[in-house]
């Protein structure tokens, strides 16, 4: 086992169980820090057009060495890009940054919610599905998904969906577990991916995480991914320091015990941002 151990996809492509963040890194710090990361073994780095790092990204990948086909990489679609014509624009935007002629993942960002949206909030993101459906057919993206769906987005979509999501990603970390939306996916062939699983950094002093880790001999931000790991979660920690880099690749040298999971399972709301996808405004 290693973090790029292959996870199937519902159509077949397979996908490395850790991948390497790089929301809030910083656009000037990414190149280096996605080198880091994929000399310390990461092959599946996440990256979205809202974070304004694509093009580190796309450097770093293409002046690694590595193949082009040993990387597994994922991108976003902002919310402002909503829509049919406007999402096909966005995803050629990403790939001209990135420096690709395809992405292995490509997300929806966010849904388009009630809040702002009201009763078109249906309809804008199947327009956004349909227009992914179609990068998906064109080989731009050779897998399709969301980010930050609950399952009522993701039935919603499943109305007007010819190719249902095969990724979600969503915010998961301790303290922050969202196990309906996880059953719900992992129900419906759906890999869920978790973004902060690290709760950015907050929830790692908890002591209930500490005592774990003293137990294993681990750190709390390895319990906190290995948590996820033995969830059949996908996470995607960010760093920007390369001990950090290295050390959250760690996972594979102890197992957390059912009592352990559970108790972590249990913390509620510590670590942040702990973001509800119907509350927000952006
Ligand atoms: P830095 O990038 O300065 O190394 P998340 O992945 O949940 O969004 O968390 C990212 C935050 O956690 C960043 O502030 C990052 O700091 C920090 N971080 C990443 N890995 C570790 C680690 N192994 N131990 C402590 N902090 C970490």
């Amino acid at each position: 086992m290693s973090i790029n151990n292959p996870v199937s996809l519902a159509n077949g492509n397979t996908i490395p169980n850790v991948g390497f963040g790089t929301f809030q890194t910083p656009p000037d710090e990414t190149k280096i820090a996605v080198a880091e990361a994929i000399k310390a073994g990461y092959r599946h780095i996440d990256t979205a057009a809202i974070y304004g790092n694509e093009a580190g990204v796309g450097e770093a990948v293409r002046e690694s060495g590595v193949g082009r086909g040993e990387f597994f990489i994922t991108t976003k679609v902002w919310n402002t890009e909503r829509g049919f014509e406007k999402t096909l624009a966005a995803a050629e935007g990403s790939l001209e940054k990135l420096g690709l002629d395809y992405v292995d993942l490509l997300l929806v960002h966010w849904p388009a919610n009630y809040l702002q949206f009201g009763s078109e909030a249906k309809a804008l993101n199947a327009d956004t599905w349909r227009a992914f459906e179609h990068l998906y057919e064109q080989g731009r993206a050779k897998a399709i998904g969301v980010s930050n769906f609950m399952a009522h987005h993701l039935e919603a979509l499943e109305e007007t969906a010819k190719v249902r999501p095969m990724v979600n990603q969503i915010e998961v970390h301790p303290g922050w577990y969202q196990a309906n939306a996880i059953k719900w996916c992992q129900d419906h062939d759906i890999v869920v991916e978790a973004w902060s699983p690290l709760g950015q950094q907050a929830v790692l002093a908890h002591p209930v995480l500490q005592e774990i880790a003293d137990r294993h001999g681990k750190e709390t931000a390895q319990v906190s991914l290995r948590w996820a790991l033995q969830h059949g979660l996908i996470p995607l920690p960010k760093s920007v320091t390369p001990a950090r880099i290295r050390s959250n690749t760690e996972l594979f040298d102890f197992v957390l015990s059912v009592e352990e999971i559970q108790a972590i399972d249990k913390l509620e709301n510590i670590g942040g941002p702990c973001l509800r996808p119907d509350d927000v405004l952006f």
